[in-house]
């Protein structure tokens, strides 16, 4: 295994971590613009499926849409690179994949159970405190690389802003968190699930996503860049889709801002 620093956050992570495909090699950094950038970076440069980057401080952290993403020392702010065998509209299984990863690995490092909301917030009490950033690049019916970024408020603290909807864990749990533990905890999981998935068990996700977010029978509204949609949520199928139950009929969508009516 090879890493770009000796640190002890780093070496608590690797200790006797046995997993076949992420995380066996693994960047950390005091501080970095973004994650994400750095993964691209690598991606072009050539690397290994499973490299995992995090830093301390993301300087340039973004979100969904482009939106900043603030990221000050105490969260967790982290990168998977991915080579998955599969068709670009199945990426979104992967993001999938991985919420449910860190909901489990929150669960085991601070007993909190965390809730999913479409596409791939994670909520404690209403409020956001894990939000992923799935980036790909594809040819019509293959996935070139996929990076996923993954950010996790832990220690760190809220701006005044962020406090009205969002949260971190040191908040809710009422003591600091291990940022190693619980990045080991996800890493082992999400090991397991992507192996998963490249074997073709997609149920096996959509299943445990589903019973994370409690979103079916919902009424939502949906916005994405040009639309807002109302209507009542019947499924979400084994691509990531939110089937919507309009007034005058059913539709599939990929992605959007949720809102629950
Ligand atoms: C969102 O909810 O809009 C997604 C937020 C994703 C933030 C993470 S932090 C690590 C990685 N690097 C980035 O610049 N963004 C992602």
């Amino acid at each position: 295994m090879i890493s770009r620093s000796d640190s002890p956050f780093l070496k608590e992570i690797i200790h006797e971590l046995d997993t076949k495909i992420i995380g066996r090699n693994i960047y950390h950094f005091d501080i970095i613009d973004s994650t994400n950038l750095y993964a691209k970076k690598l991606v072009k440069k050539g690397v290994d499926e499973g490299v995992v980057i995090v830093a301390d401080v993301q300087t340039s952290g973004r979100g969904r849409k482009n939106r900043i993403w603030s990221s000050p020392k105490g969260g967790l702010w982290f990168s998977i690179i991915l080579f998955p065998n599969i068709s670009p509209n199945q990426g979104m299984l992967i993001t999938m994949a991985c919420s449910v990863a860190i909901v489990q690995g929150i669960k085991e490092i601070t007993g909190i159970t965390a809730e999913i909301k479409w596409p791939n917030d994670l909520l404690i009490g209403g409020k956001k405190v894990c939000g992923i950033l799935t980036e790909l690049d594809a040819e019509f019916d293959r996935i070139k690389y996929l990076v996923v970024g993954i950010g996790i408020n832990v220690n760190n603290p809220l701006n005044e802003k962020l406090k009205k909807k969002a949260t971190s864990l040191i908040k809710e749990a009422g003591k600091k968190i291990s940022r190693a533990k619980l990045l080991r905890a996800y890493l082992i999981r999400i090991d397991d699930y992507y192996n998963k998935l490249l074997l073709g068990d997609y149920r096996f996700i959509r299943n445990s996503w589903l019973s994370y977010s409690n979103i079916i029978g919902k009424r939502v509204q949906v916005r994405d860049d040009k639309k807002v949609l109302t209507g009542k949520v019947t499924d979400v199928d084994n691509s990531g889709r939110l089937i919507l139950e309009t007034e005058n009929t059913k539709i599939r969508i990929v992605s959007g801002d949720l809102k629950y009516l």
